[in-house]
């Protein structure tokens, strides 16, 4: 039996959900139409204590550069994603916390105690000496005290800058330094999969490497050893025992910045990507409900990492706002067993689940029978995000873990566009495995070739976007001009996502991964220049080149072609010490699957590298037509080398 290349809107979902298909064409129309009104209507979901009267006010012109939303409101995001819920649904669960361990209690806080949590969270900050403005930078497991570490922040207008709790002390260290972050909120430890993370001691390294810092609030998690240094550290229990668990909110211009987060490129170091509070918590907001059709009292889990955009959008703000009880898990989705993340699902009854499509991939591998014996009874609709679906994942995911009765929504966005931007919603769209469907109100997708020639019908090229949206992050903390110059004039007037898209005949959009030096690891941006850069700080190392390769289980890995210095010697243990040295100078996320040692890399007479060459030979691919021309290279007897000492790890 041949699969079904589409799978129609079921009945009952076109029936009950918010946005059925006619509707979303009248909707889709009416937001390109009259953008002014539908997002001021849009803009009454959330609660402002000044309503604005302006929406978009953008453009993406050199001259006249500029992104704005709602530019004359005020409102205050901690309020919206607590204080307005207190009287409806104040003794809801909001946050639904499932610890590492399977044989620990999970925790729960009503939206009433969430309000007390995040009040006192705030009063410590303040007291540490935090104001409006100031970054904060929070480095933290997947721990209630995190979401509450970041609420706190937008309720007193500080601005908040996750670093995933992965990232090594000198890769900390630079985010911290990056945008002045004068405190750091973190944990004792983590845990993840049973592992502790040593996240203080961590803390404590980066802050020989910076300057601006000046008090750590330590969050006590797992009880474990840390060192604590007299007038910097302050271990938050302590802290909040003396403060008042009311706070009042800080009024905020929509314009004003909400948070940092920083992403990796094509180029230089990670950028600091600023979302603002106004635009980007209505993205999140109406997204959230209508992609996943979230109703109130449904349990929703989004089972990725706070210190991702992901997390910020989809476990925090976005259901917060809506009022929705969000499901927060500390651990790994295959431990202790392939079945955890399904013992989870049936553990809380949870009706929608958003993860990666690079998890589903490792325990499609492990076989059914983990799945099978679980119920998944309460599940309705399922989603992935952060890098292509593989049209056997999907219908895994559709046929063992939903049993079929569940939709799935494959949601593409970016850490830069604050929430989903092309997806189905389920009551509108058929679905068609692999592809991310169709855009969001607000969002006009265009395909263009190389020189920025719009491409219609049915046709493959580079995505991008071509007007604003509210999401729209706004800038590059401290560096507007790489803003700029870094999506906007690859195709000038347009925001270049650096993805490659595919249009079929029916209007569906097909991503087809990175155009650019970006590679995604696990669903993980990384850019090749950071890694090859740690790399060249290795006393041995005198270049290095880093490509994706194709992975089984992580979508893509990380390929590096290293030259030594000249009397150093190529060996196994040399190999082994790069990785680790990579490991410890970005993170275990980081760590290459191949090194392959190279006298040489092919370069042009001018020097530059051929990666289009290493990235045929990481592939495998190595046919004279796949190489293409190498006539033109400064030295073409280096291909052959790489071609024939190719590596698989
Ligand atoms: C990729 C994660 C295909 C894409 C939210 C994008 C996807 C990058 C999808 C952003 C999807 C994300 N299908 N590709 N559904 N979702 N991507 O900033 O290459 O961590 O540019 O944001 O992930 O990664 P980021």
């Amino acid at each position: 039996m041949t699969e079904p290349s589409t799978y129609p809107v079921p009945a009952e979902w076109a029936e009950k959900a918010r946005v059925d298909a006619k509707r979303y064409d009248q909707l889709y129309g009416l937001a390109l139409a009259d953008p002014g009104s539908f997002w001021l209507e849009q803009a009454k979901r959330l609660d402002w204590i000044k309503r604005p009267e302006i929406a978009g006010d953008w453009s993406f012109d050199e001259a006249d550069f500029r992104i704005r939303w709602f530019a004359d409101g005020k409102l205050n995001v901690s309020a919206n994603c607590i204080d307005r819920h207190l009287k409806t649904r104040g003794d809801q669960v909001a946050i639904l916390w499932e610890p590492d361990s399977p044989d620990e209690a999970p925790r729960s806080y009503t939206y009433r105690q969430l309000h007390a949590e995040v009040c006192r969270f705030a009063n410590v900050l303040k007291a540490a000496g935090a104001r409006k403005g100031d970054r904060i930078t929070i480095y933290m497991p997947m721990i209630p005290e995190a979401a509450f570490a970041l609420l706190a922040c937008t309720r007193i207008g500080a601005i908040h800058s996750v670093v995933f709790g992965g990232f090594s002390p000198e890769a900390l260290a630079g985010r911290i330094t990056d945008c002045d972050s004068t405190i750091v909120v973190t944990a004792d430890e983590g845990r993840r999969g049973g592992k502790h993370v040593p996240l203080k001691a961590n803390v404590d390294e980066a802050a020989k490497h910076v300057r601006c810092l000046d008090k750590v609030v330590v969050v006590k998690a797992t009880g474990g050893e840390v060192a604590m240094q007299d007038g910097r550290d302050i271990w938050y229990h302590e802290a909040a025992a003396a403060v008042s668990a009311d706070c009042p909110v800080e009024p905020m211009g929509a314009e004003d910045p909400l948070f940092i987060l920083y992403t990796s490129g094509s180029t230089g170091k990670p950028k600091g990507v600023l979302h603002s509070t106004g635009g980007y918590l209505l993205w999140a907001s109406l997204t959230h409900e209508l992609v996943f059709d979230y109703r109130p009292g449904q349990i929703y889990w989004c089972a990725a990492d706070i210190g991702w955009v992901t997390g910020h959008s989809y476990i925090v703000y976005g259901p917060l706002a809506n009022g929705a009880t969000t499901l927060m898990y500390e651990g790994l989705p295959n431990w202790p067993t392939p079945s955890r993340i399904w013992q989870v699902v049936d553990r809380h009854k949870v009706e929608i689940l958003y993860t990666a499509p690079t998890a589903l991939r490792a325990l499609m591998k492990e076989g059914d029978d983990f799945v099978t014996a679980t119920s998944r009874a309460s599940l309705k609709l399922l989603g992935t995000v952060g890098e292509p679906i593989n049209p056997e994942a999907w219908r895994w995911y559709h046929s063992v873990v939903g049993e079929e009765r569940c939709p799935i929504v494959d949601t593409w966005w970016q850490t830069e566009t604050g929430g989903a931007m092309i997806t189905p919603m389920p009551g509108a769209t058929a679905l068609k495995p692999g592809s991310a469907t169709k855009p969001m109100f607000g969002v006009e997708p265009q395909i263009v070739d190389g020189e920025g020639t719009i491409l219609n019908g049915a046709t493959e090229g580079n995505l991008v976007i071509a007007r604003s949206w509210p999401g729209q992050m706004r800038t590059v903390w401290g560096d507007h001009a790489r803003f700029f110059q870094t999506y906007f004039t690859t195709f000038p007037g347009k925001y270049t996502t650096g993805d490659g898209c595919r249009r079929d005949e029916d209007g569906y959009y097909w991503i087809t991964g990175r155009v650019d030096d970006v590679i995604n690891v696990s669903g993980h941006r990384m850019g090749t220049a950071e890694v090859e850069s740690a790399l060249v700080q290795h006393e041995k190392v005198a270049e290095a080149a880093v490509v994706g390769m194709p992975h089984d289980i992580k979508g893509q890995g990380i390929y590096a072609y290293v030259t030594l210095n000249a009397n150093c010697e190529a060996s196994e243990d040399l190999r082994a010490e790069l990785r680790q040295w990579v490991r410890t100078e970005i993170g275990p996320i980081a760590t290459p699957d191949a090194i392959q040692f190279a006298p040489g890399l092919p370069k042009t007479r001018s020097g530059k590298i051929m990666r289009r060459i290493l990235r045929k030979i990481a592939e495998g691919d190595v046919s004279p037509q796949a190489l293409g021309d190498t006539s033109t290279l400064a030295d073409p007897a280096v291909v052959d080398d790489l071609v024939a000492n190719r590596v698989t790890r």
